[in-house]
């Protein structure tokens, strides 16, 4: 116990923990630790954003997939899944449409998809960044080579997702298939930040095989590469995937690894996830609580979006993205934070 005490007061200091103590805080798990570092990740976050939650317009736009990966509801071997591409006018007309609720980051994230080659992607860099000079433009489009990487770079493209899943290689290979791997993974993310993207990594909580060893190693990864965002949500089960059957990650866990997060790196950009909001009515409530300052509402036409089923029970899959947006501010409102029209963008420098 006092061992805890000592350990959660150096991370509240500032100072670098080693993997040990972050997986002891991560077993201890108690409703007096969450609370407690909850309440010093909400200063620490006061201090660099004060109560303004950043939004992001999501554009969820293929849900085709070459990749494998274990989890994904939109993985290829997903026969079920019912697929479908937006076209580089839809794509525009919902960063029309987000641009005039006052959205200022556009996020456009699929499957890796080989129809949308580099060039289209490029093109589509430039079109939304010509439309909307005011706005930064994330992809989230998986590995790539770096060359790929540089080209979008080059067209306008502001930040990078990409979660790298899990920082241990034999849990990573257990959620992927063995065409995937740890180090081209970790490849992508190093040449990413190396190309000057603000870069998001991350994590779901509760996979598969996760241990406290092996978020503690993610946490280690995440104080030494120090990226500009985190992405965390929970695990969540996808029918007609290898784990269909698994348990879902659980509030408790996903809002105390939020508040590490927040401590280890008090300037990161921290989402409160869809995912935290499906296996919890107030999860992005309880997320900001605990440190988190970012929400992505969908942006994606409302025909689409149940197609981009990554897991079951999504929420906000019925909604116009006006609706959405109306929603969470009023939700945000509710526990004193404000959503505000503005990029957002990170306070680490690479
Ligand atoms: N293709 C891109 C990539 O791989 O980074 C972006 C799309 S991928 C679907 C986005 C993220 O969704 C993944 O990084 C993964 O963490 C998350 N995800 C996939 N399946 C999930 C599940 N069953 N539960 C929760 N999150 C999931
Ligand atoms: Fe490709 Fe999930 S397997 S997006």
């Amino acid at each position: 116990m006092e061992k805890i005490r000592e350990t959660t007061e150096k991370l509240i200091s500032g100072e670098r923990l080693e993997k040990a103590e972050f997986a002891a805080l991560i077993r201890a798990n108690s409703p007096q630790l969450r609370e407690k570092l909850a309440a010093a990740a909400d200063e620490k976050r006061r201090t660099f954003y004060g109560s303004s939650v950043y939004i992001r317009g999501l554009i969820e736009f293929t849900n085709c997939c070459k990749n494998n990966c274990l989890y994904c509801g939109i993985r290829r071997s997903q026969v079920c899944a019912e697929r479908y591409r937006l076209s580089e006018e839809d794509i525009l007309a919902c960063c029309d449409a987000g641009h005039e609720l006052g959205f200022r980051t556009f996020v456009l994230q699929g499957g890796e998809d080989p129809y949308f080659t580099p060039e289209r992607i490029e093109d589509l860099v430039r079109a939304i960044k010509t439309a909307h000079p005011d706005c930064a433009v994330t992809l989230s489009v998986g590995e790539q080579p770096r060359e790929v990487y540089a080209l979008w770079k080059a067209a306008g493209a502001d930040r990078y997702l990409l979660r790298h899943e899990t920082a241990d290689k034999a849990h990573y290979e257990k959620l992927h298939p063995s065409e995937m791997s740890f180090e081209n993974r970790m490849r992508c993310l190093h040449d990413l930040k190396s190309l000057g993207y603000q870069v998001g990594c991350g994590m779901m909580i509760g996979s598969p095989f996760q241990t406290p060893e092996t978020l503690a190693e993610d946490l280690c990864f995440i104080q030494s590469f120090r990226p500009q965002m985190v992405g965390m949500g929970p695990f969540i089960p996808a029918a007609g995937t290898p784990f269909e059957k698994e348990r879902a990650g659980t509030l408790e866990e996903t809002l105390l690894l939020l508040s590490l997060v927040r401590l280890i790196l008090p300037e990161v950009l921290l989402p409160a996830t869809t995912a935290l909001g499906t296996i919890d009515p107030l999860g992005r409530e309880k997320g900001i609580l605990a440190g988190a300052n970012v929400v992505m509402p969908n942006l994606s036409p409302v025909s689409v979006r149940k197609k981009y089923a990554l897991y079951d029970s999504k929420i906000c899959t019925g909604d116009e993205a006006a609706e959405c947006l109306r929603c969470l501010a009023a939700r945000m409102h509710r526990i004193g934070f404000e959503i505000v029209t503005d990029r957002g963008d990170s306070k680490l420098v690479n």
